[in-house]
């Protein structure tokens, strides 16, 4: 079943004050997905943080520099614009994994992390999604949700989608990379991926996208009867 998005007066009603919707999970959990549906349902400027950190390492490979030149990383992250952040160019698996190790460096982070404060102080608020949503750039969101499937599942997804691009991949091989960017995602000393202590947790191991859909929405549906009540 597809639920038709919320009505604008519905809306109206509903939400007297920003919404701000904070979704953090690892590489493949259809975070994402979830994020863009919620986003769309609720009429919220959606934000893809991990675009932020894929932008920056696409110019560092672009300018042939190091992904470990901090100086010029740091350069690259004063020059990303929310407004231009070119979906496609930056799909790439290895602007994915490029991401996840230029995205340890703090005062990049910083830089980012303020940009993407920005966008959230939207006046009728936002969805954003990455690592660290709930814990740093947003730790008042009105609903936190952490989405996770097991590793195996996340791999086969990911494999699926490969192949529904017209590509083939390896199922071992996109195994190994996920448990690789968990491990740099999970383990970095500046804001590591780990679920904020008021999340909900989502495992979509078992679930489709529609009834992860349904789920996140019945938990933002919630929150604004309680706050309304309130
Ligand atoms: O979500 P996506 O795979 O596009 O993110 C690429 C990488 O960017 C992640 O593996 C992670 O290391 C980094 N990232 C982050 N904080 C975010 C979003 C992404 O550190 N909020």
């Amino acid at each position: 079943m597809h639920i038709a998005n919320a009505s604008v007066l519905d809306l109206k009603r509903r939400i007297s004050e920003p919404l701000v919707i904070a979704i953090d999970g690892p590489a493949a959990s259809g975070k994402g997905t979830l994020a863009r549906r919620l986003a769309d349902y609720f009429h919220l400027p959606h934000l893809d943080t991990g675009l932020t950190y894929r932008a920056v390492a696409h110019m560092l490979i672009d300018k042939g520099w190091s992904l470990d030149d901090e100086a010029h990383a740091i350069e690259a992250a004063r020059q990303v614009d929310l407004a231009n952040l070119n979906k496609h160019a930056l799909s790439a698996h290895r602007v994915g994994e490029a991401a996840s190790r230029v995205a340890i460096i703090p005062e990049l982070r910083r830089i980012l992390v303020e940009k993407q404060r920005a966008f959230a102080r939207n006046p009728a608020g936002a969805v954003l999604d990455g690592r660290d949503i709930g814990t740093v750039v947003c730790p008042d969101a009105d609903v936190k949700l952490y989405v996770t499937a097991s590793a195996e599942v996340r791999a086969m997804r990911r494999l699926r989608d490969i192949e529904n691009r017209g590509g083939s991949a390896q199922l071992a091989g996109i195994l190994a990379d996920i448990r690789k960017r968990d491990e740099r995602d999970t383990g970095r000393a500046d804001s590591p991926l780990r679920p904020a202590a008021d999340a909900h947790l989502l495992d979509t191991s078992e679930m489709s996208i529609e009834a992860a859909f349904q789920a996140a929405r019945g938990i933002v549906d919630d929150t604004l009867a309680k706050r309304n009540a309130s």
